[in-house]
């Protein structure tokens, strides 16, 4: 089926397919539109829908380049296409709470009134969709950009998991992923003022592709209380330093245990060693977050904490009054 939709298709774009599935009467296509502006794009979408009306129930096209296409032709920041200020929140380590707490801080802010997008830039490992309660629901293109799925929480979103069927294998290389970045970053995210972008672990190609295309505003970074946390963490805070990212702070994650029987706090990994590399390192303390059973069960439902009430939505909403705080004073 997918080679007789290829054939139907014209050469250029045939050219161009990466992926072609047809599942319940949809087709999906992926192409490769590197090196095409815009106005390109857009044509070569519009041909392809043309060339399958009626072969199947329903088209969806994904165009991804490797290359941000070039804006105009003058150089310099003006030149730049006016978009959302893009907040990058990262870890050195995998596993410290970045996804959750992006979510959370998305719908925080979504609470505070700011219009907020939420890109969960993991390509490999996609949680936002859990995590907003968005799975399922896939992802439309218009003119060759992504239109983001909406969630339940005011904060709109683009993971790959809006594109691929769940467990879907993504063996893509460095520039297809930081196509498959650019793409998601590129939607149409209308009116939205900040973007959150969760990032993947560490100080790979995604990462690399944040600074040096997508230009974030500032950084927040997330870290465990235990030292390798910290390490990583004082790793991560120094890549977006050297890449021109301010560091809007630092968030210390799963400080403290909150006990779901009888409320009282312990600390199995310790307390306060990131306000303290913090202050070492000489970027803000943005604050913490408890470990606490209901906020992974909440991720897990799909019902991010900060949309609730109670102590732990309150944390969520204080972190999100500092970056708001941030976003005011550095217009
Ligand atoms: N404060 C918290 N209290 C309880 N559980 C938490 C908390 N923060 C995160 N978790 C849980 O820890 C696990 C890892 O969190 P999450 O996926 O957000 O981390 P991550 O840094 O994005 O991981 P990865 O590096 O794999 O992307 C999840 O099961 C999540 O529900
Ligand atoms: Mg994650």
């Amino acid at each position: 089926m997918g080679e007789d939709l290829k054939a139907l298709l014209r050469p250029d774009a045939a050219a161009r397919v990466q992926s072609l599935r047809v599942a319940e009467g949809r087709a999906t296509l992926v192409l490769d539109a590197t090196g095409l502006d815009a106005a390109a794009r857009a044509a070569m979408e519009a041909g392809v829908r043309e060339a399958l009306a009626g072969k199947v129930g329903e088209v969806r096209v994904a165009m991804m380049a490797d290359k941000a296409e070039p804006s105009t032709t003058t150089n310099g920041p003006a030149a730049a296409p006016k978009g959302p200020r893009i907040i990058a929140v990262g870890s050195g380590k995998g596993g410290v709470g970045k996804s959750t707490l992006s979510a959370n801080l998305a719908v925080a802010l979504a609470r505070m009134g700011r219009r907020v997008g939420l890109v969960d830039a993991d390509i490999y490992g996609p949680s936002q969709a859990r995590l907003l309660g968005t799975e399922g629901q896939r992802a439309t293109a218009h003119e060759g950009r992504l239109v983001p799925v909406e969630s339940r929480w005011g904060v709109p979103a683009l993971s790959m998991a809006h594109l691929s069927n769940a467990g879907q294998a993504i063996a893509w290389r460095g520039p297809k992923i930081s196509g498959a970045l650019l793409q998601l970053v590129e939607g149409h995210w209308d009116g939205a003022e900040v973007l959150i972008v969760d990032l993947p672990p560490g100080t790979g190609d995604v990462q690399l592709t944040m600074l040096q295309r997508c230009k974030p505003a500032g950084a927040v970074i997330v870290s465990t209380p235990q030292d390798l946390a910290l390490i990583d963490a004082t790793r991560a805070v120094e890549l977006f330093e050297k890449g021109g990212v301010p560091v809007i702070g630092v968030v210390e994650n799963m400080a403290g245990y909150a006990c779901p029987h009888c409320g009282e706090v312990s600390d199995p990994f310790g307390c306060g060693g990131a306000e303290a590399s913090a202050q070492e390192m000489g970027v803000p303390f943005l604050g913490r977050i408890p470990l606490d059973i209901a906020i992974r069960r909440e991720g897990d439902a799909g019902t991010p904490t900060a949309a609730g009430t109670g102590p732990q939505a309150d944390a969520f909403t204080a972190l999100a009054a500092g970056v708001a705080a941030w976003l005011d004073a550095n217009p």
